[in-house]
């Protein structure tokens, strides 16, 4: 009989919330009531649980965001793609992890418009991987490692698809209804987590997030981009009308709620996780705007919110997102810590702080993408 230890296997580690996470999980020290792992990896070093964290490093990926675990015995990267089954059954087999996170993605809705057959590749096929290879690892554990055992499949709100301004927020009973590649193809692999728990019973929980600011977030999606742009002088390009609506959460809160699904969630069941914090995104740049101002005043120039121009709409752009959070609340005792204006403020210093990592992150194929994405938006 395979005997599994407290290791935890995180995918996608290397990304935006996958690295919170682990260096939220190392920072919590992550305690275990376990000593050693039985094939003499180490699974417990000073009382923390060790992470594997298997990442492609796609362009979204940064081994950088790990720096800080250097050394770190607890620490070991993997560099592999989650849809090679071979590479994720013997990373099962080597380290008999007891849980694992699935945070792994082509995650920007604006790519997956243009190009979106990656996004089926890695968030149907690679979740379909994971989740087969770790039901024959699971199979082949006792009793009480099957019934310990947590695969926790991170997934988004947009699933629910789009709300009116009326409108109850999303709970876990609303119905799927993704609108965007990206939205359905995380659908898609919601789905195949509630069939593996349903059918093999794999003990699978899911989460479904609304939108995550705060550090190490790669510079495509809303809040780093505006506030990079707004530091620099360029043009801050709002879609449409700037009245579309999300539920921020700084990334910390949602580790934190990660945490408490991997220590009290139900098998089977899902979780919404959000902010309380809805805004419209005109409201966000142009917070983004004062606090760039206040922090790297310009002497005699205009304010940045001078900088803001709308652009041509994403096609199929949903109009407003909300969490009904009141299931992990209740069940888990889980609530966002962090204020949007202070969370905000916190995420604004750290981009400011950390130009070398904004550099490193600005490659080619990032100028490229911009280029790509922001020339063809006619100004409105
Ligand atoms: P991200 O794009 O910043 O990071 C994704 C990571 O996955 C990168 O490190 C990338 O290298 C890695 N990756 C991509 N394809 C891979 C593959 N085939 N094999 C192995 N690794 C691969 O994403 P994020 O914003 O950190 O999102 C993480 C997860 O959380 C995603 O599943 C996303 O759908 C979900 N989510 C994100 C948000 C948000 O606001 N960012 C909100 C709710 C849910
Ligand atoms: O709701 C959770 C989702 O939040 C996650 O599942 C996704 O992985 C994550 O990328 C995010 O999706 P959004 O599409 O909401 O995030 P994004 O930062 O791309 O855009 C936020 C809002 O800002 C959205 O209404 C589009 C708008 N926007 C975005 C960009 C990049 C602009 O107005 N201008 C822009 O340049």
């Amino acid at each position: 009989m395979k005997r599994m230890n407290e290791t935890i296997l995180v995918t996608g580690g290397a990304g935006f919330i996958g690295s919170n996470f682990i260096l939220g999980w190392m920072r919590a020290g992550a305690s275990s009531p376990t000593s050693a792992g039985v094939n003499g990896a180490a699974a417990v070093v000073n009382g923390a649980v060790a992470v594997v964290n298997l990442d492609l490093l796609t362009y979204a990926g940064n081994a950088a965001n790990l720096a800080a675990l250097e050394g770190d015995e607890r620490y070991t990267f993997v560099r592999g793609d989650i849809c090679d089954a071979e590479l994720v059954g013997s990373l099962l087999r080597k380290y008999e992890p007891k849980t694992i996170v699935h945070f792994a993605a082509e995650s920007h809705v604006d790519r997956s418009i243009v190009s979106p057959e990656g996004f089926v590749r890695t968030n149907v096929m690679g979740t379909f991987t994971l989740l087969e290879q770790a039901r024959v690892y699971w199979s082949g554990l006792g009793d009480e490692d099957r019934a310990a055992f947590r695969f926790l499949h991170v997934s988004t709100d947009e699933v629910y698809g789009t709300l009116g301004p009326d409108d109850p927020a999303f709970s876990e009973e609303t119905a799927y209804a993704p609108n965007s590649p990206y939205a359905a193809s995380k659908a898609g692999s919601d789905h195949l987590a509630r069939a593996y728990f349903h059918t093999f019973k794999l003990p699978v929980v899911t989460t479904n997030c609304s939108n995550n600011y705060g550090p190490f977030q790669f510079p495509e999606k809303l809040i780093p981009l505006m506030i990079l742009n707004a530091l620099e002088g360029k043009p801050l390009p709002v879609y449409g009308d700037g009245k579309n609506v999300r539920d921020w959460l700084f990334v910390e809160d949602h580790c934190a709620a990660i945490r408490a699904v991997l220590e009290k969630g139900r098998p089977g069941e899902t979780y919404n996780i959000g902010g309380n914090s809805e805004r419209a995104n005109i409201d966000v740049v142009t917070a983004i705007c004062d606090i760039v101002d206040e922090m790297r005043p310009r002497a005699g120039a205009a304010p940045r919110r001078g900088l803001i121009t709308y652009v041509q709409d994403r096609p199929g752009h949903d109009r407003r997102y909300a969490i009904d959070a009141r299931k992990i609340a209740n069940e888990l005792g889980w609530k966002p810590a962090e204020a949007f204006e202070s969370g905000l403020r916190k995420t604004v210093r750290w981009y400011l702080e950390n130009g070398d990592w904004v550099e490193s992150v600005r490659t080619g194929a990032y100028r490229d993408w911009i280029a790509k994405n922001y020339a063809e938006r006619a100004q409105l």
